[in-house]
């Protein structure tokens, strides 16, 4: 063989190993130099609520994992659809990102039309948390005991207040059964989310409110609202309250998760990097115990990844489906 058909041979296998190099060092290129900036963390529900205090919470704990800055953002509004809709249209380069419970699966049923697809627009990056709701009422509401709550509800109808986060909100679907249950409709008055709501029966200005423990417990604690019932299948520990299903509605059940998410398209590297974060956080002793505290519950290292998160929200926004169907409930 000639020098110059071996140079050429040489030539050809140096480019195409170089060009090997390269292609897999741009798939990983986003990883490396991520967090380029400071990351935003969408909360679509008013600050001061649960989702703002659990958010908070991942903020610090992933940014030190991340070696970087993660701001909560509250972009409130519609029952969460309007921070949503801002994740779902950001650049899908994992600096801005969202921070949903189950109103990212109850939406799709409740709204006529979303300006987002809350599966097709997302790569999911894990489960946060799972909690239930208490329903609590201002204090100086004359109604000692659940049975007593649903029997003023069933007597005097639109002259109870209801307070919720917007519809589609946690809070908004926990009344809605409530009602069905008794039967008749109480005045809705829809917040930003339930920490305003809170403010609200805190003051004495509404009368009733279902929010997720995360943020009532402080509220029950203080004995600055009244508490009724827990929402969960089984009692709470840390909390001396029946659940709803044994006062007098059996079966009625109503847990609420939290999920982490990015916009679609966002590098598949990048995702894993925050999930790594994400599974951190969750074993930090300092998130560990604010939650604890709390009575939510953190997500397991099984629930904490992409693929369950994933299978979570579309079973989940086809059994709200079925449950606001038979409620039929629909939102103009
Ligand atoms: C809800 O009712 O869905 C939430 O409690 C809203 C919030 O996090 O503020």
């Amino acid at each position: 063989m000639g020098n110059f058909a071996r140079f050429g041979r040489e030539f050809w296998r140096t480019a195409i190993v170089a060009g090997a190099a390269m292609f897999c060092l741009a798939g990983q290129g986003q990883a490396q130099t991520y967090p380029a900036k400071p990351i935003a963390l969408v909360v679509p529900f008013a600050a001061g609520g649960p989702s703002d205090t659990i958010a908070r919470l991942l903020a610090v704990s992933m940014g030190q994992a991340l070696g970087g800055q993660i701001i909560v953002e509250n972009i409130a509004g519609a029952g969460s659809t309007v921070g949503i809709g801002r994740v779902a249209k950001s650049d899908a380069d994992g600096h801005t990102l969202l921070l949903s419970h189950i109103s990212h699966a109850t939406t799709p049923s409740l709204f006529k039309k979303l300006a987002y697809d809350p599966v097709a627009d997302f790569s999911p990056i894990g489960m946060v948390t799972d909690g239930a709701f208490v329903l609590v009422g201002r204090k100086e509401l004359a109604a000692a005991t659940f049975a007593e709550v649903m029997a003023k509800i069933k007597a005097e109808k639109t002259a109870v207040s209801y307070a919720h986060a917007g519809v589609g909100s946690g809070s908004h679907l926990c009344g809605l059964m409530l009602m069905q249950a008794a039967g008749a409709t109480m005045t809705q008055i829809p917040y930003r989310g339930t920490g305003p709501a809170m403010n609200d029966l805190v003051s004495g200005k509404v009368d009733l409110l279902c929010d997720q423990i995360t943020s009532a417990l402080p509220q029950i604690n203080g004995k600055t609202v009244k508490a009724y019932a827990v929402t969960s299948a089984e009692k709470v520990a840390g909390l001396d309250l029946p659940t709803v299903a044994a006062s007098g509605i059996p079966g009625f059940k109503i847990t609420i998760w939290h999920g982490l998410y990015a916009p679609k398209g966002t590098p598949a590297d990048v995702v894993a990097k925050l999930n790594a974060a994400l599974r951190t956080a969750l074993k930090d002793p300092t998130i560990i115990k604010r939650l604890a505290d709390l009575s939510t519950i953190p997500a397991t290292e099984a629930q904490a990844q992409p693929a369950f998160l994933g299978k979570q929200l579309v079973a989940e926004i086809a059994s709200w489906k079925k449950i606001i169907e038979a409620a039929g409930v629909t939102v103009e």
